[in-house]
């Protein structure tokens, strides 16, 4: 049919950056990638070459994607990965998603630099929930790192501790003026005193939440995670790896020169980080005075939780009469998750640079998630046995305080597994996150692909079956694709198992999931035709 064609060459290119040139893989040469324009319930189909020297597989972030899981993209997930020389032609599906989203390689760590931004407007003749802003600027807060990236996860696995800190963030790619060899790297972005800009902001970054703000101007989120919100003006946002958020900016202060900047939320006892700043320089036209900014935006400390948590938990749905939203108020099952870094003992051929000689790792109710070597997407159509199993429990191993100073010895070492949850069609699901104290409390962007979800409710400390869902928000909560799950704390979420299909669930941290803290859920079809997965596409990447 006559679907709107991109083509994603996947290849490497040299980029200099903080003095040095390195070679990167790319999306058609460029970093950040293409961005992608459709309206809301557009399908295209995107021609996904791989020119490079590894296997890689893209994924479309936050796209629902409603019975077809596969082209979804998530290596040994959904698909095998593409290997160099081939090609596969992946259908996306828009639904229901407005707002702004975004494509990354789902394929070891080459998402630090094959990313790009999707732009969904609504459909021809409808409009924004708001008025309209005069222009579109996709801002992508990324990293860099002098070594090659594939180096770092090798360094990183390796070694059995910590990867190793970006040396800058980016905005667009740039590190910006306040790095070495910076000055002309430095995003900039043109604005007229009196009009509105929608930013459209994605953090691309590998391992940090980010404050972003702009310098004397305040920032209105109305979307989320493609989602409208109601209106949230604070003079900055805390966006994760993984979420998404549209800003309305209003070019409303003196003709000037202003500083963009996004730095790092970081809350963990011996957690390294990047802790510099990058900067995006706002100028307004025919303002002819000094061109670099003289004050950064303020955010609050690197480690402030409560600051982070607040704003994260300050959105809410617009869900006004013209764009209503449908929060599940009974449901058919409730799943209880720990989402944990813990540690594997030290075998004698490791090296063990964890805490007291041990090796990081990470789990979800205590199972830390092994990849297959043939994708659980094809493994369950085509009911090819031994390949995963599907006992990912419901509860955690054991009741217990998760978020005490002290955890029991058994809850630190994970067992290995491809365990996935299975879900009947049309289930009404909740699912709480338990963020636990194990080796490091800290907060975890937790990612679920094929659905959007609502937010009902969040704590600090432990999860009270009995008491908390009598407090959930069923009226307005947001709807997200990935919400942060606050350290030591806990969050609930609510979705409509009406996508069959087979779905990851993830920490959007790229080092947890590389550590396990991962699993699946597959959603079985319904009864009707149109309730159940597409047929493959003929060029399925082979294992
Ligand atoms: Cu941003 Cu599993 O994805
Ligand atoms: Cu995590």
């Amino acid at each position: 049919a006559g679907f709107r064609r991109y083509s994603f060459v996947v290849k490497e290119s040299s980029y200099k950056k903080l003095c040095e040139t390195k070679n990167i893989l790319t999306v058609n040469g460029k970093f950040p990638g293409p961005t992608i324009e459709v309206h809301k319930g557009e399908t295209i189909v995107v021609d996904v070459y791989n020119k490079g020297k590894y296997n890689i597989s893209i994924h479309w972030h936050g796209v629902k994607q409603p019975r077809n899981p596969w082209t979804d993209g998530p290596e040994y997930i959904t698909q095998c990965p593409i290997k160099p020389g081939n090609k596969f032609s992946q259908k996306v599906i828009f639904s229901d998603e407005v707002g702004t989203l975004w494509w990354h390689a789902h394929s070891d760590w080459s998402r630090a630099t094959v990313h790009g931004a999707i732009i969904i407007y609504p459909m021809p003749g409808t409009s924004y929930p708001f008025p309209k802003p005069q222009a579109d600027v996709p801002i992508i807060i990324g990293e860099w790192w002098k070594e090659d990236i594939l180096k770092v996860l090798d360094e990183f696995v390796g070694s059995g501790g910590q990867p190793k800190d970006s040396d800058a963030y980016t905005i667009n790619g740039k590190p910006g003026n306040l790095y070495p060899c910076s000055k002309r790297d430095t995003f900039k972005l043109k604005v007229k005193q009196g009009n509105t800009y929608l930013l459209r902001i994605i953090n691309a970054a590998l391992n940090e939440i980010h404050f972003f703000g702009v310098a004397k101007h305040n920032l209105t989120v109305v979307g989320v995670d493609a989602s409208y919100t109601k209106p949230l003006t604070r003079d900055y946002i805390v966006i994760s790896p993984g979420q998404t958020m549209d800003c309305l900016l209003q070019a409303n202060q003196e003709p000037g020169s202003y500083y963009m900047a996004a730095t790092a939320y970081v809350n963990g006892i011996g957690i390294s980080f990047d802790n510099t700043t990058t900067t995006a320089i706002l100028k307004y036209k025919r303002y002819f005075g000094q061109s670099t900014p003289t004050s950064l935006p303020t955010f609050p400390s690197y480690n402030d939780t409560s600051a982070a948590t607040n704003f994260s938990f300050s959105l809410r749905s617009l869900n006004s009469r013209l764009y209503p939203i449908s929060v599940p108020s009974k449901i058919t099952k409730r799943i209880i998750s720990t989402v944990s870094v813990n540690v594997f003992p030290c075998l004698k051929y490791q090296t063990c640079e964890g805490p007291n000689g041990t090796r990081l790792a990470a789990s979800m109710n205590n199972i830390s998630f092994v990849n297959p070597s043939i994708d659980i997407l094809e493994a369950y159509f085509y009911q090819v046995n031994g390949v995963f199993g599907k006992s990912f429990p419901s509860f955690p191993p054991l009741v217990f305080n998760y978020t005490a100073d002290v955890i029991p010895l058994e809850l630190e070492i994970p067992t290995k597994g491809t365990q996935v949850k299975v879900i009947e069609f049309n289930s009404v699901m909740e699912v709480v996150f338990q963020g636990t104290n194990q080796v490091a409390g800290l907060d975890h962007p937790m990612h679920l692909h094929g659905f959007s979800f609502y937010v009902v409710g969040w704590g600090f400390g432990n999860f009270d079956e009995a008491k908390d869902p009598l407090d959930y928000n069923l009226i307005d909560p947001q709807r997200r694709s990935t919400i942060i799950v606050p350290k030591n704390g806990w969050v609930a979420i609510r979705f409509k198992a009406d996508n069959p299909g087979v779905w990851f669930l993830h920490c959007h941290y790229e080092r947890h999931l590389t550590w396990g803290m991962e699993t699946v859920f597959i959603v079985n079809s319904g009864k009707l035709r149109t309730e159940r997965v597409i047929p493959p596409p003929p060029d399925m990447p082979p294992c």
